[in-house]
């Protein structure tokens, strides 16, 4: 496999507004993060993914953008994040930005200028008639309602896959396409080492944007079609402008998110002869529900191969719009400090690169909020409204969303056991997980033997043993549900990796060899204890 630095890092996805705030305001800004670089290079992580620091009317947090060239003042200026790059790449730290040119905000001045017919916009975004007296199509849209808005001013509607503050972009439009290679090459010009891509699939939609003949969601015969408008044709000749458009063959980095897409579809956007995208992240794990090992494997297996094509994968099992994993996939009460530890052992340990999700190095969890008034997802409360309008009851419906929630992931780091977990002395914009009294950064540095040791001594292994990096991989016992034993292998050396998700004791496999690295203290050789996670080293020739 060729070498490459996006390859041999593990990464670290910061969400502004929640990391750390300088000058309580309650919102988190890149004064903040420059303030933690120690801390991040403590941890020994190398790249830094910023989700979205531009000018933002905040309809979803940052993902709507109204200024692509100016950061948001509550983050800070442009010369903040200058030191930030500076500072970061002095200690060997790349950064990225989080790119969203499926759609922009309703308020940038593109969309304004669109509406208002400009000769040279109206064409920027996607404008239809109505049909029959209502909308142009029956989508629904990923934050709840029709996928259409109606402008009186221009008396069209026009389409936004997100919320209806979030108008898509018109990717067929050559202007348009120009103008936003031109603003990723200035990015480039301030020093950033790539970029993540927001849903970079669904950029070109479907021709003739045909109704969806699923099952309708909501009254009305909308229908949620996640499918219909990702991977369409024309992705592939748009993506490989675009990389040729902006970061060409330069080192830097372009990750695409891209729900909807399986190693056969993703090996066409991450095979490096293509000359599209380095790397995604697929949802097929973090959106497996309920989460199922068997699956897992296979994934894992497949995603595999296309490694071995020429391609490359991201190892991720949080962001900001998942739950917190050591709810989700660990136990995080009785077995909060195993199962976190364990799924660090597997993150670091499979093929790809790994994405930590602030707060994920302490083993942060979800919250238990139970009114609506808790939340401030746009997600959240656009599927809330849904449910209620099938009949749903209120408390049924919280039941419902808080599984999914996005807010879990959002609430502000936990850096020690002061007011606000010592993220800001204002009041924060989203309140405090109430565990951070024990669980936080400042008690975890104390003790050696906290999840947030067994971070920092996967990302140094990663560092020095290339097998964790380029190392083949197979996987053992595919179909044993609550068990996971693979191999890596690089020229001479066999590492064995090997994972318990039951809440029982499973027995171990080739118990002679040598340890590395274990979640267990008192470890017996022939035993997995609940959420076990095991490296150990086979010795060639045994
Ligand atoms: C991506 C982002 C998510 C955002 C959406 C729309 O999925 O990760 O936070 O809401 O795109 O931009
Ligand atoms: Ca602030």
């Amino acid at each position: 496999m060729e070498r490459k630095w996006w390859k041999e890092v593990v990464a670290y996805q910061i969400y502004p507004m929640s990391f750390k705030d300088t000058n309580n305001d309650g919102i988190g800004d890149l004064n903040g993060i420059i303030e933690k670089l120690p801390y991040l290079h403590e941890l020994g992580v190398g790249l830094l993914w910023l989700t979205p620091i531009y000018c933002s009317p905040n309809a979803d947090n940052g993902y709507d953008i109204s200024d692509y060239r100016a950061i948001d003042p509550r983050y800070g200026d442009i010369k903040d994040l200058q030191k930030l790059i500076k500072e970061a790449h002095a200690l060997g730290i790349r950064i990225i930005l989080d790119m969203v040119i499926n759609h922009t905000s309703d308020e940038h001045e593109w969309f304004i200028a669109s509406k208002n017919g400009d000769d040279e916009k109206k064409d920027y975004y996607i404008w239809r008639e109505g049909k029959n007296n209502r909308e142009p199509n029956n989508w629904w849209s990923f934050f709840g309602g029709s996928t259409w808005e109606y402008s009186k001013k221009r008396e069209q509607y026009y389409l936004h896959l997100f919320g209806k503050k979030q108008p898509d972009l018109n990717w067929q439009n050559k202007q348009l396409r120009r103008e936003i290679y031109d603003m990723m090459l200035w990015w480039l010009k301030q020093g950033i080492d790539g970029f993540r891509m927001d849903v970079i699939n669904r950029i070109v939609k479907p021709k003739g944007l045909p109704d969806s003949k699923k099952e309708p969601c909501a009254p009305g015969g909308y229908v949620f079609d996640q499918e219909l408008t990702a991977n369409q044709s024309g992705i592939h000749e748009t993506l490989k402008e675009l990389r040729k458009e902006t970061v060409g063959e330069s080192p830097a980095v372009l990750i695409g998110e891209t729900n909807c897409v399986d190693a056969t579809v993703g090996s066409d956007y991450v095979c490096a002869s293509r000359k599209e995208l380095d790397m995604v992240f697929h949802f097929q794990i973090s959106h497996m529900d309920p989460f199922d090992l068997c699956k897992y494997k296979k994934v894992q297996k497949e995603w595999y191969k296309v490694l071995t094509n020429g391609g490359w994968n991201t190892q991720f099992f949080s962001n900001h719009d998942l739950p917190r994993q050591v709810s989700r996939l660990g136990n995080d009460e009785k077995y909060w400090k195993e199962s976190a530890k364990m799924l660090a052992i597997i993150l670091h340990t499979m093929p790809g690169t790994p994405f930590i999700y602030q707060g994920e190095e302490i083993g942060m969890t979800n919250v238990q909020w139970d009114t609506i008034e808790n939340y401030n997802d746009v997600q959240t409360k656009g599927e809330y409204e849904r449910l209620l309008t099938l009949g749903v009851s209120p408390a049924d419906a919280i039941a419902k969303v808080r599984r999914v929630s996005r807010d879990h992931a959002r609430t502000p780091m936990q850096w020690d056991d002061t007011a606000n977990a010592g993220f800001t002395k204002g009041k924060p914009w989203l309140a405090v997980n109430e565990n951070y009294r024990h669980i936080n950064v400042k008690d975890q540095l104390k003790d050696k033997d906290s999840i947030w040791y067994t971070y920092k001594t996967l990302i140094a292994m990663r560092r020095q043993n290339p097998v964790m990096v380029y190392g083949n991989l197979e996987i053992y016992n595919e179909e044993i549900p609550d068990t996971l034993c693979y191999m890596r292998k690089y020229k001479d050396t066999i590492w064995l990796v090997q994972a318990n998700f039951a809440e029982e004791k499973k027995p171990a496999m080739h118990a002679a060899n040598k340890i590395l690295l274990d979640n267990y203290v008192n470890i017996d050789k022939d035993w997995l204890q609940p959420y076990e996670a095991r490296i150990t080293e086979i010795k060639n020739g045994n």
